[in-house]
């Protein structure tokens, strides 16, 4: 089938999800993220590798993390940088995703990093400007509803083998809110590909999705059962804001039964690693104990994650 993501030589154009990736295309996203991490330690922290082209940051939803850090990253890269004011722009006059693209285009715009509610804007946005010619123009996911956040789950991996060096033999458990995560979905389909041992679904039945079995993971309905010998466990936010009503009676019935304290993750292996995509909701899915302590590798993500993103718009931009 053909993967949109990828030209006719198989190289990267545009960054969409995880699912359909080649492991090699994601080890050399890893390896080329080494050598930035590199750049970030030293005093002159750029390189040229995007100097004259336009990266618009496209924020249709909420972001701490990936909009600053793709910011970061692709001024690093030395990179123009324009962060669109959404609220402030013409989207809040009625016009369409595709025609602000249009105009975005018009103004000469090399790379879109999107993020959206909606699951699937990335895909469309990549997919008019394959129609209307503009396959030089690339797109990154940064987030699309329910549905993909890839550069979230290449940081994660990042981390997981800079913690752990090999996936082989690794148990990772994801608890939480699984049936709203993107970070989720993109984490086990890139842990499928790189060869983790097991991958464990770990939450309330209202949170697992039906088909998270055929997704390649193992459904864990008890966090002490389900982070039991782990070596990496992942936590993930109560989603909210795409609930639709109640599936969690309160989230302090939540924490006492889902909620990672130091008692639980003594259940992990001795040197288990905790990570978190965040927000994090302490009190809600993890104790702050846990989430200050030192299996906590959450800030490493968030730095990682710079180096991670300038590999993938690199690679993009065709170096
Ligand atoms: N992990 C993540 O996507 O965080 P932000 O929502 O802050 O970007």
């Amino acid at each position: 089938m053909h993967n949109p993501q990828l030209n006719a030589h198989g190289e990267l154009t545009h960054l969409l999800s995880i699912d359909g990736l080649p492991r090699d295309v994601l080890v050399h996203i890893l390896d080329t993220a080494s050598s930035f991490l590199e750049v970030s330690d030293r005093d002159v922290k750029k390189v040229p590798l995007l100097r004259g082209k336009s990266v618009f940051n496209l924020f249709f939803e909420n972001s701490t993390r990936t909009r600053t850090t793709f910011e970061i990253a692709a001024k690093r890269l030395s990179a123009d940088v324009i962060n669109l004011d959404v609220a402030r722009s013409s989207t809040a006059k009625g016009e369409t995703l595709l025609d602000t693209v249009d105009n975005l285009v018009s103004m000469h715009a090399d790379m879109f990093v999107v993020r959206h509610a909606s699951s699937g804007a990335p895909y469309l946005i990549a997919d008019h400007l394959r129609r209307t010619g503009r396959d030089d123009v690339h797109v990154v996911n940064a987030g699309d509803g329910r549905h993909a956040h890839p550069t979230q789950g290449l940081l994660d991996m990042y981390t997981i083998r800079h913690f752990k060096k090999d996936f082989s033999g690794l148990k990772v458990a994801i608890v939480g809110d699984i049936l709203h995560s993107r970070v989720a979905r993109s984490d086990i389909q890139a842990l499928g590909a790189l060869g983790a041992a097991e991958v464990r679904a770990v939450g309330p039945r209202t949170l697992l999705p039906t088909d998270i079995e055929q997704m390649g993971a193992r459904v864990f309905y008890d966090l002490r059962e389900g982070v039991r010998d782990c070596d990496v466990v992942i936590m993930l936010r109560l989603q909210n804001e795409r609930m639709n009503g109640a599936l969690l009676p309160s989230a302090k019935e939540y924490f006492r039964s889902y909620g990672l304290t130091p008692e639980v993750l003594a259940l992990a292996r001795p040197d288990a690693i905790v990570m978190h995509p965040g927000p994090m909701n302490r009190g809600v899915e993890i104790d702050s104990e846990v989430a200050d302590g030192p299996q906590a590798v959450i800030l490493s993500q968030v730095t990682f994650g710079i180096a991670v993103r300038m590999a993938v718009m690199s690679i993009l931009a065709g170096n």
